[in-house]
């Protein structure tokens, strides 16, 4: 990832998008330990991706896109989707032979979703929200980010942040959430 304090949240968003293709990959190469680990940083990554979209992207495309409504509860749906996908893929278990075939459905609903975001949403936001808004929104989404550490600390695995991020997809997702939002009452009390 690229972040730097120029890019605005088109460009922060599709870096993301990129490194989520790439863990794809390398989870699909992945067997044993490794492979387990490389699916929950995965779900971790997911989870504070789609949560920051949720929380400070959505609502702004909502209102600025055309055809917001739509775009944004087609956009809402896939992501519950694939909530729902991760979960059941840690439920089953790496190890298992189903994984593999559900794991590549995933894959490919995860990887269009974030192709039609690029193509349906985040080119629009561009048109319509001004160059400082951008990048003021890419810094809610970097400060909503750091609220919620892609990695349980590996000193601490007993500390807040480790357990935020560790455990069952639909979990993870909460907890980032509800921390994210917590973050955003705060910057507003
Ligand atoms: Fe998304
Ligand atoms: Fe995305």
């Amino acid at each position: 990832m690229t972040a730097t304090r120029e890019q605005d949240v088109v460009e922060l968003l599709v870096d993301q998008h990129n490194r989520i293709r790439q863990m794809f990959g390398e989870m699909e190469k992945a067997q044993g330990d490794r492979k387990r680990e490389l699916f929950e940083d995965l779900v971790r990554l997911l989870a504070v991706h789609e949560t920051a979209e949720e929380e400070v992207v959505h609502p702004v495309a909502r209102r600025k896109i055309e055809a917001g409504e739509q775009v944004v509860d087609a956009r809402l749906h896939e992501e519950d989707q694939a909530k729902h996908m991760l979960a059941e893929l840690y439920d089953l278990g790496p190890d298992k032979p189903e994984f593999d075939i559900r794991f590549r459905a995933a894959k490919e609903a995860i990887l269009q979703h974030a192709e039609r975001e690029e193509r349906d949403e985040f080119s629009s936001l561009r048109e319509k929200v001004d160059a400082n808004q951008l990048k003021r929104m890419a810094d809610a989404v970097r400060a909503a980010e750091r609220t919620a550490p892609t990695r349980p600390h590996p000193r601490t695995p007993e500390s807040a942040a480790g357990n935020l991020v560790a455990g069952p997809p639909l979990a993870v997702f909460d907890r980032v959430r509800d921390a994210m939002r917590e973050m955003v009452k705060k910057g507003k009390d």
